[in-house]
């Protein structure tokens, strides 16, 4: 019995062993909203290449572009009950399950990329990053900077908030953008990001506001005529991992993606800096029209500050939060 037995168990121990190290071997599915090209990408294999490096080749990640793994709204529901690893998308869809977060979204307070690594990577970031996990139970591990969300639009060129008037625009499911275009005027379309472009291939929506990097990667170029630098908005895009798949992990690994975040957050500051004006250009040669708003934006800065920014002391966790950003970023408080 016992020369049969010996042989049996140490296969079966090597066995689980080697069971053992590709259980510990991760993969992490990370959905994204945008295209190949975008900055969204640009921060996925980043954080994808760090990864591996950081771990010597045993982890990695998947990037699914396109919203195949959801709407980037509803990955955020997914991340949170733990169907979901990791997405990428713009904090303003986060905004809905974490309010605090919208102190970034506010018309007019990030005027630079500065301002938003300033932010990002500050006290301000590590706070904001604490209320999503208690919030909405995902943990922000990297930002994305994406530059200024310009308006784009299938009818006229805008040069002022009277040309507004009368187009139909879509926007995120954001109540902060929403009262923003209430206070210029007009009453936008609050859609989800995956039924956009569709929606103005079919004309059911005019325009709608993005960076220019994310008009190129998403090819609204296609479907759109007219770009209006407005610059309401600095969009940031955070990386996000599920809490509960977080704390599941070994402190080993979850240094190692912390580490790997940052690395991508340095890694889409220099994307943004290296492409932000080439794909200007392409967006012109595309036969795109780009017009800056009339008397230096005056007019929309001054109607989207005064009504938005009180509406929304509450909600980001009173004036204080605001004034500490202004402080930040070397401004007066309000
Ligand atoms: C949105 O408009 O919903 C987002 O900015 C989309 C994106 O992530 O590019």
């Amino acid at each position: 019995f016992l020369s049969h037995f010996k042989p049996a168990a140490a296969v079966a121990i090597a066995a689980l062993m080697i069971g053992a190290g590709a259980a510990d071997a991760k993969n992490f599915k990370i959905a994204v909203g945008d295209s190949a090209g975008s900055a969204q990408e640009a921060t996925g294999k980043a954080f994808v290449t760090a990864l591996e490096e950081k771990s010597g080749g045993k982890h990695t990640a998947t990037l699914f572009l396109n919203g195949q793994l959801g709407s980037e709204e509803v990955t955020v529901n997914d991340a949170a009950m733990g169907t979901l690893d990791m997405s990428l998308l713009a904090i303003n869809n986060i905004t809905p399950y974490s309010p605090t977060v919208g102190v970034f979204s506010l018309p007019y307070v990030i005027l630079s990329l500065e301002d938003a690594e300033k932010l990002t990577q500050g006290p301000i970031g590590e706070e904001l990053t604490q209320n999503t996990i208690n919030d909405a139970g995902v943990r922000i591990i990297a930002w994305t900077y994406t530059g200024f969300r310009v308006l784009t639009n299938s009818k006229k060129p805008v040069k002022s908030v009277a040309d507004l008037q009368g187009l139909v625009v879509r926007v995120p499911k954001n109540e902060i953008m929403i009262d923003t275009y209430k206070a210029w005027g007009i009453n936008p379309t609050p859609m989800a990001w995956s039924e956009t472009f569709t929606a103005l291939q079919q004309q059911v929506v005019d325009g709608q506001d993005n960076p220019y990097l994310t008009v190129n990667a998403m090819k609204f170029y296609e479907v759109q005529k007219y770009i209006t630098n407005i610059r309401y908005i600095f969009s940031i895009e955070p990386l996000i991992i599920s809490e509960s798949l977080f704390q599941s992990l070994s402190a080993d690994e979850q240094q190692m993606i912390l580490d790997a975040g940052q690395a991508a957050t340095q890694a889409s500051a220099q994307f943004l800096r290296d492409s932000e004006a080439a794909i200007k250009q392409d967006l012109l040669a595309k036969g795109m029209e780009i017009s800056d708003p009339e008397n230096g934006e005056e007019e929309f800065i001054k109607l989207a500050t005064e009504a938005v920014w009180p509406k929304f002391y509450d909600s980001i966790g009173g004036v204080e939060k605001l004034n500490a950003v202004l402080e930040t970023l070397g401004r007066a408080p309000v």
